[in-house]
């Protein structure tokens, strides 16, 4: 561990407490300044790189808890330990959740807090690795992620590629499974804000509560929950993109106050007056029909009307049947190449198969029905046997669709469950948040239904 290198930042209104601290680690090497109040500290972080952050949670002007979320968002891979008088369980719990690396309680043993600073920088170091591996990855959100060779699928990502460019709100409309959010991600990753968070937020069938506060966070005391200021999706996307997935399914009042944000880019926390400016590109995508949402007054016109600003249509895949063999065939090397089945091709039939039929869920649909059938079939080729069309979730999606034949209640909560865990990308607490049910209802449940992570 080289410590000539390593960059603290110690934050604490106690200046003697500060002081002292950075002699110490100074002592030991380090690179040290000191900030006494939140507002210096953001100054300091913003001008300075730092490895390491000793933060007091007790500070005058923002709370500690709520500077570790706005700390994380300059640079989601800083190390912070809390230094903190409070010596509870519940604080330590909370810090760690809101991102924090480590805890300690003052009066501190020098030794105790170095040895977390070095482990700490270690750590940091992984993640700056995986930051980034992540920023790789952010190529492979590009264009190049759509399979096509369709002239309306051309058209289609010509048009993102002009839109990627703009600052300006997107609609992204479409069927189930086209591909809306892979669209969302290439505009974002290919835009001005590549380098800045994206974060999405899916508004699909959430209690009202539940999205409000997911969306604009809440102030200490704002509901019996709210022991902390939490900061929402729009803050933590500040000077990045927020991708507002299924926005049709939001409720008026919801709709109320998202428009507010889009008029004047600010808001109000849940159980506050302040108000909270954000800078934030605003994509927005649906399965739903708003126009006819608008009209049956539904989804405000208002709203609909800025958010539209710059629409986008993915065509749905019956009406661009020649990518359907390319996608077919790109998703089998894809599944071959993760369970080391070593598939080349579709015999005759299953190629007339997949190309007749008529796709009601669109990409994701094919892709799941490939993904079984190479689990099915036996190599090198997919025989018409290994595929079965309609999975689950279409069957359970299509039922819901025909007032007629309805889906048992175990497939619909088992989709709606893998659904929910997808979404929140497997994070079971923030599911069972979702879902309104216990973490280990969740995990029963997942084992009840067999439900499986997706690796894409
Ligand atoms: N043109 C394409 N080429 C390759 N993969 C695609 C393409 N379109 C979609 N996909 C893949 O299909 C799956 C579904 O896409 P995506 O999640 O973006 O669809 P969606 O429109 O958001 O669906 P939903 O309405 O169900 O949320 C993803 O795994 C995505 O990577
Ligand atoms: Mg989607």
């Amino acid at each position: 561990m080289d410590n000539k290198k390593m960059d603290i930042l110690v934050v604490d209104d106690d200046q003697d407490f500060a002081s002292n601290l950075a002699d110490r680690l100074i002592a030991e090497g380090a690179n040290v300044k000191t900030a006494n109040s939140a507002a210096e500290a953001m100054q300091t972080l913003q001008d300075y790189p730092f490895d390491v952050v000793l933060l007091d949670l007790g500070l005058p002007d923002v709370s500690g808890m709520e500077l570790i979320g706005r700390i994380l968002c300059i640079d989601a891979t800083l190390a912070i330990i809390i230094v903190t008088g409070r010596n509870d369980l519940e604080t330590a719990v909370s810090v760690i959740k809101k991102g924090a690396y480590d805890f300690i309680v003052k009066p501190i043993h020098f030794e105790e807090l170095w040895i977390k600073i070095v482990n700490a920088t270690q750590s940091r170091q992984a993640r700056q690795t995986i930051a980034t591996f992540e920023k790789e990855m952010s190529v492979s959100y590009g264009f190049d992620q759509f399979i096509y060779k369709s002239q309306a699928m051309h058209d289609t990502v010509e048009h993102l590629r002009q839109l990627a460019e703009s600052d300006a709100t997107v609609l992204v409309t479409g069927e189930s499974g086209v591909g809306k959010e892979l669209a969302a991600r290439a505009l974002h990753y290919n835009g001005p804000r590549r380098l800045k968070p994206f974060v999405t937020v899916s508004c699909a069938a959430v209690p009202e509560t539940l999205i409000e506060n997911e969306l604009f966070g809440h102030e200490r005391g704002a509901f019996t929950d709210a022991f902390e200021r939490q900061m929402g999706r729009f803050e933590f996307a500040n000077t990045g993109t927020i991708f507002l997935d299924e926005i049709g399914d939001l409720s008026p009042m919801i709709q109320t106050k998202l428009l507010r944000v889009l008029q004047e880019r600010s808001f109000t926390r849940i159980g506050g007056l302040k108000e909270i400016k954000v800078d934030v590109r605003v994509i927005a995508a649906t399965n739903k029909d708003l126009q006819a949402e608008v009209a049956a007054n539904i989804f405000r016109a208002d709203l609909f009307y800025r958010l539209s600003v710059l629409p986008i249509t993915i065509p749905p895949l019956r009406d661009r049947p020649e990518d359907i063999l390319l996608l077919a065939q790109h998703f089998l090397e894809f599944y071959s190449q993760k369970t080391g089945k070593p598939f080349h091709d579709f015999s005759k039939e299953a190629r007339d198969m997949l190309a007749s039929y008529s796709w009601p869920g669109n990409v994701r649909e094919l892709q799941n029905a490939i993904e079984r059938a190479v689990v099915f079939g036996i190599p090198p080729s997919i025989a018409a046997r290994d595929i079965t069309l309609g999975p689950l979730r279409q069957a359970v999606h299509e039922h819901a669709a025909s007032a007629g034949a309805l889906a048992p209640l175990r497939a619909v909560e088992a989709s709606h469950i893998a659904e929910v865990l997808t979404q929140c990308g497997w994070n079971i607490s923030q599911a069972a948040h979702m879902l309104g049910i216990g973490r280990d209802t969740l995990y029963r449940k997942i084992r009840q239904y067999g439900i499986v992570q997706k690796k894409t």
